[in-house]
């Protein structure tokens, strides 16, 4: 990856749309600091294999072939009903006299869907109302005035609903969306696997252990696709990184730590597999 790509400070794309999702890891707050080193490259094909709450996948422009996926089973199955028509509009109006209370949340907890749109507007709902949006032992977490109110998640579903359109969406191990053949010209990857060090335990169902961390370095290592991949800024990770462009940056973040604070002042890396400089009128990278 020899060429160097100009990179300019971040503009949103006409078909920017809001994450619907409330995600531990969340990059909503980091988008100025992303986008850059994404929308530098062209590329006609873009796979996020960490999606989380898709916050970067919404946010950029669409292109030819797109590609979301997380191992978060209950997750993707929410992402893929709301690529559905008939399932948002079910969805979006039994949300009209939805309310956020706890004594709400208790109830959604503690039910046991028996369809798959109940499963769907159960997970939808706690993610909106749980600590983090957390859905794995999740945690009454909605504050009036500063979450937002059911009225406006209908928005959200019908907002996104077009950006899922043929989009690839699946429940996998990273290495295998790395790994796949290209369909398009130019492949690149957004990834944001769960931090090195930061506290995460509680916010994803499966562990992100050291070995995961080493494999996808050495996975990223031999890529013939253009990669940006977010971390939290530590020594393992740089040295894992060594061989890639490594940039230093910081940005609020939201976690899932042990205080119970919901969002951090986060020293962050971005890494790249190709060379960039700036214009001369944008100097903060
Ligand atoms: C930091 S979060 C991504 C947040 C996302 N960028 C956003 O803006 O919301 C990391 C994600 O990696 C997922 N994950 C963990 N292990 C994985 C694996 N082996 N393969 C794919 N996804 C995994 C988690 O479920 C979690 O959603």
């Amino acid at each position: 990856m020899d060429k160097t790509f100009i990179i300019q400070e971040y503009r949103k794309s006409p078909d920017y749309v809001k994450s619907p999702f409330r995600y531990a890891g969340g990059k909503f707050y980091a988008l100025k600091h992303i986008m850059p080193f994404i929308d530098c490259i062209p590329h006609d094909e873009y796979r996020e294999p960490f999606v989380g709450g898709g916050s970067v996948f919404f946010a950029k422009k669409k292109v030819k072939y797109n590609w979301i996926n997380d191992l978060e089973t209950e997750l993707i199955k929410v992402y893929q009903a709301f690529s559905d028509k008939n399932i948002v509009n079910q969805i979006s109006s039994r949300l009209v006299n939805e309310v956020a209370t706890r004594q709400r949340f208790n109830e959604v907890k503690d039910w046991q869907p028996t369809s798959a749109l109940d499963e769907i507007y159960r997970t939808y709902y706690i993610n909106r109302t749980s600590y983090c949006g957390i859905i794995n032992k999740p945690a009454w977490g909605y504050k009036e005035k500063k979450s937002s109110p059911p009225s406006n998640w209908r928005k959200f579903l019908l907002d996104i609903y077009p950006k899922l359109q043929g989009v690839t969406i699946s429940n996998m191990d990273f290495s295998e969306v790395i790994a796949a053949p290209k369909q398009g010209k130019d492949v690149l990857l957004y990834l944001d696997p769960p931090y090195f060090k930061a506290d995460q335990k509680r916010a994803y169902t499966k562990p992100f252990e050291l070995e995961d961390h080493i494999r996808l370095a050495e996975q990223l290592r031999h890529t013939d696709y253009y990669f940006c991949l977010s971390y939290d800024d530590v020594e393992e990770v740089k040295e894992l990184y060594s061989w890639a462009y490594i940039h230093q940056k910081s940005w609020l973040y939201n976690t899932a730590n042990k205080k119970g604070e919901a969002r951090t002042m986060g020293k962050e890396l971005v890494i790249t597999n190709y060379k960039v400089k700036t214009n001369s009128l944008f100097v903060a990278i």
